[in-house]
């Protein structure tokens, strides 16, 4: 790509935690994409914490150190905001961003709850705005053959999917609170608001919509170190499994939507898995360059290909090398801005307003399930 067709967005990032930084690591080494015709800039960001800051400063280019996002948003030459904060804070630093005229690149779950994304999504629509939801995985060379696979169709009558995300460290009682197992901060639906965008994106994706929800939630460990020699109490639902029937090739059939923060020996373990009576793929996380497909013929065979370096936007690394969590966050970033740029074409793009909306529906219906003990339509919660 010459330096001629390269655009520049000017980027900030709102919130310098565990996120923050893997955004500025994945433009620090932007000059790896071969075909990404934006170059991203890291021009500002801003942290309520000053200590989170610092770590900024190493970082070229950086010009705006702020502790206030509203002295952030006040800087013109700023094209794009991240912001990656506890989810009580996402509806107004969201609103914001929008209201200062820049586009927002938001994290998951999109607010803390469903009137709370409605409201961002229904406000970027009337501004005009470019709003889309971080949502890594289907940039991974596994979940995007998984992607293409189940749309070509290759399955005969489909059975059933499983999406899951699992994590593991909370089996450990003693590790300490912190916002994610707060319901005040991380939002009613707990784990779900966690977790749940990475399992319902590809779904959601493939118009597979559910259209009804039973929903199983455990919270496992109550109380936890409150990280000063006392306990606090732990208030989130820690396991969700969500059991939806989602029409996928026109049938009614079963979708499993998991999402653990208590999985035995699953650190960051994401999961896709469609069966079909001809065919079938999985795809996990945990062997991370092996890609199952299922074929029926006079032997039924699961069938393992070995994956290289498969990423939609082009690299220098070698294609039989192995991608990691930073490569496809930069990926995604790459997607984000070819989709603001009207570049895209036929590569995956990331989570949508709607999708993020659809997600908390959702999540939603599986928190009146478990209320009431009973099967909960879409409609019920969408109206
Ligand atoms: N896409 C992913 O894979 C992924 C992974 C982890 C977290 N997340 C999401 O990213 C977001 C942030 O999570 P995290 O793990 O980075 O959290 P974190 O706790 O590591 O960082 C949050 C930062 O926000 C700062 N902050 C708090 N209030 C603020 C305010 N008013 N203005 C500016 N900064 C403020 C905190 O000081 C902290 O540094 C959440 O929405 C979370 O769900 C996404």
């Amino acid at each position: 790509m010459s330096a001629s067709e390269l655009s520049t967005v000017r980027v900030a990032v709102i919130g310098a935690g565990l996120m923050g930084r893997e955004v500025a690591s994945a433009f620090g080494r932007w000059f790896a994409l071969l075909d990404s015709d934006v170059r991203p800039e890291l021009v500002g960001v801003c942290d309520v914490n000053p200590e989170a800051i610092k770590w900024f400063r190493a970082i070229p280019g950086v010009r705006y150190f702020e502790t206030d996002p509203a002295q952030l948003l006040r800087h013109a030459d700023i094209d794009v905001v991240y912001v990656a904060v506890p989810h009580h804070l996402h509806e107004n630093l969201y609103l914001d961003v929008l209201r200062s005229g820049k586009d927002l690149f938001a994290e998951k779950p999109f607010g803390i709850d469903l009137p709370s994304a409605r409201r961002v999504r229904d406000e970027a629509a009337r501004l005009g705005r470019f709003v889309r939801i971080s949502s890594e995985f289907p940039f991974l060379p596994g979940a995007l053959r998984a992607l293409n696979y189940a749309r070509e169709g290759r399955l005969g009558r489909p059975i059933e999917a499983r999406c899951a995300f699992l994590h593991s460290s909370d089996l450990d009682p003693n590790k300490p609170i912190n916002w994610k197992r707060q319901s005040r901060f991380c939002g009613e639906a707990g784990v779900m608001n966690d977790l749940g965008m990475h399992v319902a994106h590809l779904p959601l994706r493939l118009g597979w919509k559910p259209d009804h929800v039973f929903a199983t939630l455990q919270r496992v460990y109550t109380q936890r170190p409150d990280g000063k020699g006392g306990m606090t109490s732990s208030d989130t639902w820690d396991n969700a499994t969500v059991r939806a029937t989602a029409t996928i090739q026109g049938e009614s059939v079963p979708l499993c939507l998991e999402m653990k923060r208590l999985a035995p020996g699953e650190t960051n373990t994401w999961i896709f898995e469609l069966l079909g009576t001809d065919g079938g793929v999985r795809f996990s996380t945990k062997e991370p360059k092996t890609f199952w497909t299922f074929q029926r013929g006079s032997d039924q065979l699961w069938l393992r290909t070995d994956l290289g370096f498969g990423t939609p936007f082009k690299t220098i690394t070698g294609g039989i090398f192995e991608p990691g969590f930073p490569d496809i966050l930069q990926q995604m970033w790459a997607a984000f801005f070819a989709e603001r740029k009207g570049t895209l074409g036929s590569r995956v793009g990331c989570a949508t307003p709607d999708e993020a909306v659809a997600q908390h529906e959702l999540w939603a219906a599986a928190l009146k399930s478990v209320a009431e003990r009973r099967c909960i339509t879409i409609a019920e919660v969408s109206s």
